[in-house]
């Protein structure tokens, strides 16, 4: 064999195998693969030219061409084996898990501090044999005012105060109108409350949310007196807020009860001594009530000779606040979860 062939196979194997050296993944060794031994590869390529040498040369380089392809093949075979083995050990090692770590605790929801004292306070009046009432968020002016006896041209009935929907519709304003809805749907005698939303067009502040909460209250049988309002009212504020509270019952105005009242507790700040939270005088309003205005039994369909009621309405916020001391009522609203968590 010519010298210079010899040291030009030579030097294609040298090349193979420092390009074999440097190929790190399956993918490269088959590109490789392809252009060394593939059907146009070089080593192919050169054995394939075996026919153009002289006679006398073609078996030593045939014999050399041929060593090279098997070497190349086996060495070839070998590292795609270990590229692949490694491949598998580093997937295995990321899909590894430690059941050594520790667990990661799930935060568990809360129920929120109005959905809470709604639940308080109803299971309070299921207590005193009321049961529960309910009644649409979107109201007719009839039933959020005019058959509680508040006519037109009432401060109550303005705009500035109350949200309309269209279609002569409102948001209630108060919790009220379930009264007339709950009396309108059956005969006397009957104890419902109702707990519920109420819209008004309120700017928020500390002590306004334009959506609020109330728990409306009615009792309607023949022979109830002021004496039940009172005894329910006392029972009830003693119930949710203590059993040594100050309260202080007192005449107040409301178109659909007559008389009215309005229930006060002693200031929870200041103790009675007077602060901004009741106005100065020592006293927080809960609620108002009264006795039902016969004007309202006649919209109904009842006969006021016969029956005799009372009826109340409480802010759910309002009553939590007392409660919790919680400063401001738009702290209900803005879900800040550090405050919704205190109170769970
Ligand atoms: N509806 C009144 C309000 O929103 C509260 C109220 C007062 C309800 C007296 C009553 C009542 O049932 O008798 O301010």
């Amino acid at each position: 064999m010519q010298g210079g062939l010899r040291e030009r196979l030579s030097a294609l194997e040298s090349e193979a195998l420092e390009e074999l050296g440097r190929a790190g993944t399956p993918e490269a060794l088959e590109e490789l693969r392809v252009r060394w031994l593939g059907r146009k590869g070089r080593i192919t390529r050169e054995l394939q030219a075996l026919g153009s040498l002289e006679p006398a040369e073609r078996p030593a380089v045939g014999e050399a061409a041929n060593r090279i392809k098997a070497a190349l093949t086996e060495l070839l075979e070998a590292r795609r084996e270990s590229l692949l083995a490694t491949r598998e050990e580093r997937e295995l090692a990321a899909e590894r898990l430690d059941v050594t770590l520790p667990g990661r605790a799930p935060r568990i929801g809360l129920p929120h501090p109005l959905a809470s004292a709604l639940e308080e306070l109803t299971e309070i009046f299921r207590g005193l044999g009321f049961e529960v009432a309910g009644g649409p968020e979107i109201e007719t002016p009839y039933h959020n005012f005019s058959a509680l006896n508040i006519p037109e041209g009432h401060p109550a009935r303005e705009e500035s105060d109350t949200i309309f929907v269209g279609g002569g519709l409102l948001l209630r304003t108060h919790t009220s109108p379930v009264q007339i809805r709950a009396m309108e749907s059956r005969p006397p005698p009957l104890r419902i409350i109702a707990p519920g939303r109420c819209y008004r067009n309120d700017a928020p502040d500390a002590t306004h949310s334009p959506v609020f909460y109330q728990i409306e209250g009615l009792a309607v049988e023949e022979g109830i007196t002021l004496g039940h309002l009172k005894w329910t009212l006392e029972q009830f504020a003693r119930a949710y807020l203590g059993a040594d509270l100050a309260l202080r019952f007192r005449p107040g105005y409301f178109p659909f009860v007559e008389p009215g009242a309005e229930l006060d507790v002693a200031c929870i700040f200041c103790g009675g001594r007077g602060c901004a939270t009741g106005k100065g005088s020592g006293w927080i309003e809960i609620l108002g009530s009264g006795m039902v205005h016969p004007a309202v039994f006649e919209a109904v369909g009842y006969d006021p000779e016969r029956v005799s009621g009372f009826a109340f309405g409480t802010g759910v916020e309002r009553m939590a606040m007392l409660k919790h001391r919680i400063p401001d009522i738009r702290l209900f609203y803005e879900n800040d979860v550090r405050f919704l968590a205190q109170l769970a």
